[in-house]
């Protein structure tokens, strides 16, 4: 695992785009993608740029159970916003928050990331060291499954929400072993609230308690932190 210390989120997104285009250079098609605060910049980087994206793929790690495109706390609004409406890829993969039978819909997208295997993978991770949303105790083994969030989770998302009770209980994620399968990753992490995380995830014990120290059994990951997220290295 490589860690990247870097000023600032506008800095580490600059760092993000450059080791993206690389792997695009070297013929990197399909993207893993992420929400939340921590890659807006990265996404930012993107839209400004003038690469093409119109042969590129993107799966995307999760969506919450419940909200569908239209809803503006749904994942998939936030990457239109954020992205594809202003760099058209070929096409867009997300979980279906609102598909009826959600343990269908997990085969299914198990069945779209082996068709689309990633080559570039985006996280973020959480306070509690969840990668996607697969929160501490979630098996390294699983693949695509519906989440129960926990409280913690709940509470660091309400941010976007109007009321913590808005927040949705559940999630779909794509789970560890497909995030395992991508080619390469990079992780951004910004801030003291993710220094906890961020020393488990590098230094750690590989625990399922600690999801993201799978991260030290893969072959190419690189952490971009700033120096606040990278204090208890
Ligand atoms: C959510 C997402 C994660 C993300 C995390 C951190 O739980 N499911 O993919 O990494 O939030 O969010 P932020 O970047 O806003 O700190």
């Amino acid at each position: 695992m490589k860690v990247i210390t870097v000023k600032n989120q506008l800095e580490g997104a600059k760092v993000g785009f450059d080791l993206l285009k690389e792997a695009m250079d070297n013929g990197a098609k399909t993207l893993g993608l992420a929400t939340g605060s921590t890659p807006v910049e990265f996404y930012n980087q993107i839209v400004k740029s003038d690469l093409d994206f119109s042969d590129m793929t993107s799966v995307n790690l999760d969506e919450y159970v419940g909200l569908d495109g239209a809803d503006e706390q749904s994942y998939h609004y936030f990457m239109n916003k954020h992205l594809f409406n202003e760099k058209p890829f070929k096409e867009n993969f997300l979980p279906n928050g609102k598909a009826s039978d959600l343990e269908a819909e997990a085969k299914a997208y198990d069945q779209i990331i082996a068709e689309h295997p990633i080559d570039f993978q985006i996280l973020g991770i959480g306070q509690n060291g969840h990668i996607g949303f697969n929160e501490p105790g979630t098996s390294f083994g699983e693949t695509t499954h519906v989440v129960d969030l926990q409280e913690s989770t709940i509470k660091a998302n309400a941010r976007f929400f109007k009321n913590e009770e808005d927040v949705p209980r559940k999630a779909i994620s794509m789970g560890i072993a497909s995030i395992m399968t991508a080619k390469a990753i990079v992780l951004m992490a910004y801030g003291e609230s993710k220094a906890e995380a961020i020393k488990g995830m590098v230094e750690g014990e590989i625990t399922e308690a600690m999801p993201a120290s799978i991260l030290q059994k893969h072959a190419d990951v690189v952490v971009i932190a700033d120096e606040a997220a990278v204090a208890l290295l």
